[in-house]
């Protein structure tokens, strides 16, 4: 008889989002004059640029015409793409990155969940408390993190590395050795981002111990400051460590549309063995690639037009994001974030859980955020804000949390 993979029994049920949403849906049919602000969800809220949009329909247009119809992609993705990729994002950027080192896909989640697949079920891996959860289910489903624990929240098979106010929400290298390390910066949820001093301690280290480190740069394109680094191989060594991916959702409005890449290196080897040529492998397996008309989109977004309008549309969540780390702080809350990434985290005040602070929040501002503690034990007493609501829904909200009594 047909057996279920019994991963997914142990997986603990997809509490946040939904909670989330079903107490805001509850209170709206309670008070149904309330006029609720969501700056929970890290989803964007703007238009796709014009150049974008002049980029798709030409390539509706194509796919229209006997003579411009493609079929199926190549397997990595389309050269134009991956060209200009290599060429700004890292090239450009004094990255040692060719072309065929990137992989194209439909996005950093499905990347972030797949990409340990390559790897054998006896590694153990490291993540960031909080977490983005994609990296930890996913690892869960493939049978690699123990035993759940509903008291602590936690894998026993999981190496949690706490992100909090006292090492300014970056990981530090853990006591036990890990395999595969999960580093995302600028980091969903806390904001807080690494120095390349710092980020290149983890290089030296997971060469040093024979680690692969996973690294999420989907944020990339908030990065203000100059000394934060844009992508793990501007640090030295990374070429035999590191794994990077990005996505086009937050950088450019992609969300709906779909599109990122993942970049192995070809130095990049386990036992010997080269990760590109098996990541290669799984890719031209499973996956038939992101369709034509929106790698073209892709490649808009580095055109002279995409680059100036996004840069553009990166600033409005960003103005978005100083609006609500300001108006907070004058309100009395200890803030970080909101600097290098459209996320404000926030400690909740009167020692509040996270919870208690959403209803607070809901019930006298009208606000909807998200619970720190969804993202992982280390989160409890901590709440999220996003930027990327607009601009007059944010002042709103922020003018209302400033109003309200703590
Ligand atoms: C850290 C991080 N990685 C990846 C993703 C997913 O990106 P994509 O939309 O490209 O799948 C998100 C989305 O919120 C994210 O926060």
């Amino acid at each position: 008889m047909v057996k279920v993979n019994d991963n997914y029994l142990k997986l603990p049920g997809s509490y946040l989002f939904s909670t989330v949403g079903r107490k805001q849906r509850e209170y709206q049919a309670a008070h149904p004059q309330a006029k609720v602000i969501r700056l929970s969800i890290g989803d964007v809220t703007q238009p796709l640029a014009p150049a974008i949009l002049d980029a798709l329909h030409k390539a509706v247009d194509e796919m229209g015409n006997a003579e411009t119809f493609r079929g199926y992609a190549p397997d990595l993705g389309y050269e134009f793409l991956r060209n200009v990729i290599a060429e700004q994002d890292y090239k450009a950027k004094g990255c040692d990155i060719s072309a065929d080192e990137i992989f194209v896909s439909d996005g950093a989640k499905s990347d972030s969940a797949n990409i340990q697949e390559i790897f054998s079920l006896d590694n153990k891996i490291a993540v960031g408390d909080p977490v983005y959860p994609v990296y930890v289910d996913s690892n869960a489903m493939a049978g690699r993190t123990g035993s759940y624990d509903k008291n602590t929240e936690t894998w026993s098979n999981v190496i949690y590395m706490p992100c909090t106010a006292a090492n300014h929400f970056a990981p530090e290298i853990p006591k036990e050795t890990p395999d595969l390390i999960y580093l995302c910066f600028p980091n969903n949820p806390t904001g807080a981002t690494v120095s390349k001093t710092q980020l290149q301690e983890w290089v030296d280290y997971a060469n040093k111990v024979g680690a692969v480190i996973i690294y999420d740069a989907a944020y990339e394109a908030y990065i203000s400051e100059p000394d934060v680094p844009h992508s793990i191989y501007e640090c030295e060594g990374a070429r035999t460590c590191a794994i990077e991916l990005r996505s086009f959702s937050k950088n450019a409005g992609f969300t709906g549309v779909r599109l990122g890449f993942t970049v192995v290196p070809k130095d990049l080897k386990a036992e010997g063995v080269a990760l590109h040529g098996l990541w290669a492998r799984r890719h031209g397996t499973k996956y038939n690639g992101a369709p034509y008309i929106i790698q073209r989109a892709g490649e808009a977004v580095y055109s002279p037009e995409g680059r100036d309008q996004l840069k553009k549309q990166v600033a409005y969540y960003m103005n978005n994001a100083k609006y609500i780390y300001d108006g907070l702080k004058e309100a009395g809350y200890t803030v970080s974030g909101g600097v290098n990434a459209p996320y404000i985290w926030l400690e909740t005040p009167n020692g509040m859980t996270s919870w208690e602070f959403f209803d607070y929040l809901l019930e006298h501002a009208n606000v909807v955020g998200t619970p720190g503690s969804g993202f992982g034990p280390s989160g409890e007493h901590y709440f999220r804000l996003t930027a990327f609501g607009s601009y007059e829904n944010t002042v709103e909200a922020v003018d209302r949390i400033k109003a309200m009594k703590i």
